[in-house]
């Protein structure tokens, strides 16, 4: 055998620095997982039957221009279905963004901590994250954001609100900053929370694309729409980029089941949002209790909250898990907990006034 054969095949050097995504820990048959931003309800009925119909073809490869669907959303938005495209959850059709604009020496900026996919999928492209740090009320820093813009940035990703902050961007800001930004850079509004927003002062990036043809709206089914499992997601962009983005997206990536189910739940969609509202009202709940403990909360208006314990990340996070309850610790920084079910909720307070207490 020669050398080279031994040795393996040949991998990309860059992917060397690439962190792998890190999923939220599964719960135990006795624990409650509040650590994905999952929908911690079953799906309604109408979804379910849709995807179980859909489950009996699943010899055949799904309708690859998923035109139900594609329709669907863009009768909903009021756009042309030409400036929908869909992939296998938002988080491949934010990679298939960044394969469409940045490659190697090109950079990619966005807020951080924000969603940690973004520097995983900025260096799968081969291209340099630009990681901007949150403001001290754990915000996106937008002037900073400009600041680090140079020649050679080809994307901004801007999460709206930010995951694991759950802090939104108010429409003066936002409007200043797209205004700010050249008109050759594409910026991404992820508002993959978006029907969790209750801050009227937020504004819908779906109305900010329509006259900003270097801006583009990621959505998705896998948070309010509790479709995470089946992996639909998709985004609005104006026709070049659309294009782009079904060149870049693998083919067939999302199945007929998924399809099916995110047309049902776009049909159920008043049903789904009672439900949404029940998830929001459970974060105001959530939120003053944990102030009433003594907790410094920022606001969120995402379907999670964000404790930043610093040093003490982890052994909060042991403290839940011991106590049954998963949540998502970012060592050295905080934790970030999903609102669950009531019952998950009141043990996660209990977990919290007590670590409160000790400490
Ligand atoms: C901000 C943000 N964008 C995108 C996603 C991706 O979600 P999905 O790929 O399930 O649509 C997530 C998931 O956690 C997220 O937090």
């Amino acid at each position: 055998m020669s050398g080279t054969a031994a040795q393996g095949p040949r991998l990309r050097a860059s992917l060397d620095g690439i962190p792998t995504y890190k999923p939220g820990k599964p719960a135990g048959a006795d624990s409650f997982k509040l650590s994905s931003n999952e929908n911690p309800y079953e799906p309604l009925p109408g979804v379910l039957e849709a995807a179980v119909a859909a489950a009996g073809s699943f010899n055949r490869y799904p309708d690859m221009a998923a035109v139900e669907l594609t329709e669907e959303l863009a009768r909903r938005f009021e756009v042309p279905a030409e400036h929908v495209a869909l992939g296998t959850g938002s988080v491949s059709v934010a990679q298939s963004l960044v394969l469409a604009t940045a490659g190697p020496g090109d950079e990619v900026i966005f807020a951080w901590r924000s969603f940690e996919a973004y520097p995983i999928i900025t260096q799968v492209a081969g291209a340099t994250p630009v990681p901007v740090p949150l403001t001290g009320d754990e915000a996106h820093d937008l002037d900073a954001m400009l600041a680090a813009i140079t020649p050679r940035t080809r994307l901004i990703l801007v999460c709206n609100p930010n995951n694991p902050t759950g802090v939104a961007i108010r429409r003066p800001e936002l409007e200043r900053f797209l205004a700010a930004v050249p008109g050759d850079i594409l910026v991404v509004l992820d508002e993959a929370y978006r029907e969790f927003l209750r801050d009227e002062q937020v504004p819908d990036g779906v109305e900010l694309y329509r006259s900003r043809p270097n801006v583009c709206v990621l959505r998705t089914f896998s948070k309010a729409y509790g479709l995470a499992g089946l992996r639909v997601g998709f985004a609005i962009a104006h026709e070049p980029v659309a294009t782009a983005l079904r060149k870049t997206a693998v083919p067939f990536g999302v199945s007929q089941l998924a399809q099916d189910a995110a047309v049902a739940s776009l049909r159920a969609e008043d049903a789904l949002l009672v439900r949404v509202q029940a998830l929001v009202e459970e974060r105001t709940r959530v939120s003053a209790a944990l102030r009433e403990q003594g907790w410094p909360l920022v606001e969120s208006q995402a379907n999670f909250v964000w404790l930043r314990l610093g040093e003490r990340t982890v052994d909060f996070a042991a403290a839940a898990g011991a106590a049954g309850v998963i949540v998502r610790p970012f060592p050295g920084e905080g934790v970030r907990v999903t609102i669950g079910e009531t019952a998950a909720n009141d043990l996660f307070l209990s977990v919290a006034e007590a670590f409160r207490k000790e400490v």
